[in-house]
């Protein structure tokens, strides 16, 4: 492990190099820097002792060696600062499963599992395709001049109403989460005081509504998923309200705002490779394959945390309990080491296995839903606009852990 790393001639410490990951410039292009930390080692550790993992092997151990866990609910006051709790916005993110260890974390994902399972969500294809025919035509009454934004009218729309309809959102209430779901996650890329604000605010705003509907999923059941946690809260020690209301606001957040990052991603990175994308059309079996590619070309989620719970040793570096670990999968999905020519999309890719989902207990819950609709989407989406082209402008969120866009300007016809 050296600390300096070769950037385009230029060299740049591995601070340097991690400083610039968290500006709006390295959020929107980590892929230089990702290339040079490589060159400092697999695994390198900034002043800070924060520890970076870049290559695919040793990602792969941080997400499946239980070592690299979470921090307990007692010690998130030396991470977070003793008022926390307080914190609705730090609470609804660091208490909820995503973050949870054993045996909290087998309990409340045990609890919602069955209904993402791979037959279950294969049950949904009809439904998905409906859904993305419904969107295919309304992109076409949105246009103007043949311009319709992508990320308003297709990416945002189609994995909120699946998870909408799964959850038992209703359909009026959805666009309101688009902002404060964006507000709530971003604690998840930075902890400033403003950050943590609107988050508070942002997840206080979902747990009303989602308050408001368990409040009548009380007096009147339905057939959806929230209705299935209130019985299993109803039925008493195994989820309390508030892990109620904390597991269904994560299903929900998680269930769109990774997948718009998926949809987005996807398209731009399929129009700027037209050969590709030509393929694609052509042949509907490579549509599987087609979607781990463009899942490992620019993952929708880059980053994984951990915090060492025991002694490990990591990519020749040994690090202790306490030590914040990031797993940058986005690196690890263009790690040469890894895959050939990891830079180029090729939608046929062999032996293809993005880590995009991550792995271990906390490996996706959504993988497979995620998955349908991309299959879904990507296909029909071209055979009804074949000449479709991005016309730009496209904007980012300014987020790594989270890369997704917020805006990207299409002409249906080419
Ligand atoms: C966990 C990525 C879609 C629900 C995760 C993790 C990743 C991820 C990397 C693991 C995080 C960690 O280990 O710290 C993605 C991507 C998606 C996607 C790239 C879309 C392309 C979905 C969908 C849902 C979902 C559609 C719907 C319910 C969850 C949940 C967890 C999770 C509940 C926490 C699981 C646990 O901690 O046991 N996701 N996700 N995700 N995802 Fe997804």
């Amino acid at each position: 492990m050296t600390d300096r790393a070769a950037t385009g001639g230029a060299t740049s410490t591995v601070d340097e190099l991690l400083a610039h990951l968290a500006t709006p410039a390295g959020r929107a292009d980590p892929y230089p820097a990702y290339a040079a930390l490589r060159e400092a080692g697999p695994v390198v550790r900034g002043q800070d002792g924060r520890v970076a993992v870049l290559s695919y092997a040793d990602c792969l151990s941080v997400v499946r060696d239980s070592r690299f866990a979470h921090h307990t609910q007692e010690s998130m006051g030396e991470a977070l600062g003793p008022e926390w709790k307080a914190h609705l916005g730090l609470r609804q993110m660091f208490g909820s499963l995503l973050t949870l260890n054993p045996p909290d974390h087998t309990r409340l994902r045990g609890l919602v599992a069955g209904a993402f399972t791979a037959r279950r969500v294969q049950a949904l294809r009809p439904a998905v395709e409906a859904q993305v025919q419904a969107l295919l035509d309304a992109m076409e009454d949105q246009a103007v001049d043949g311009d319709v934004d992508f990320v308003d009218a297709f990416a945002f729309p189609l994995p909120v109403n699946v998870i909408g309809e799964l959850l038992g959102v209703p359909t009026a209430d959805r666009p309101q989460f688009r902002a404060w779901v964006r507000d709530a996650t971003q604690v998840l890329e930075v902890l400033t005081p403003r950050v943590v604000v609107k988050a508070d605010i942002a997840a206080r705003r979902i747990r009303d509504q989602l308050e408001a509907l368990v409040v009548e999923r009380r007096r009147r059941p339905a057939d959806d998923l929230l209705t299935a946690l209130v019985q299993a809260e109803q039925e008493g020690v195994r989820l309390s309200e508030d892990e109620l209301l904390t597991t269904a606001a994560l299903l929900f957040s998680a269930g769109f705002e990774t997948t718009v990052g998926l949809l987005g991603n996807g398209l731009a990175a399929l129009d700027a490779h037209p050969g590709e994308r030509a393929r694609l059309l052509a042949d509907p079996a490579l549509t599987g394959p087609a979607v781990e590619e463009l899942l490992r070309y620019d993952s929708p989620v880059q980053t994984v945390r951990r915090t060492v719970a025991a002694d490990v040793e990591i990519g020749g570096v040994t690090v202790g309990p306490g030590t914040q670990v990031t797993a940058y999968v986005g690196a690890a999905n263009r790690d040469p080491a890894r895959f050939d020519l990891p830079d180029r999309l090729l939608l046929d890719r062999p032996g293809n296995a993005p880590l995009s989902f991550g792995g271990g207990i906390h490996f996706c819950l959504g993988a497979a839903l995620a998955r349908l609709e991309a299959q879904v989407a990507f296909p029909a989406l071209l055979r009804r606009f074949p000449g479709l082209r991005v016309v730009g402008p496209v904007a980012r969120r300014d987020s790594l852990t989270l890369r997704n866009l917020t805006s990207m300007r299409v002409r249906l016809a080419g």
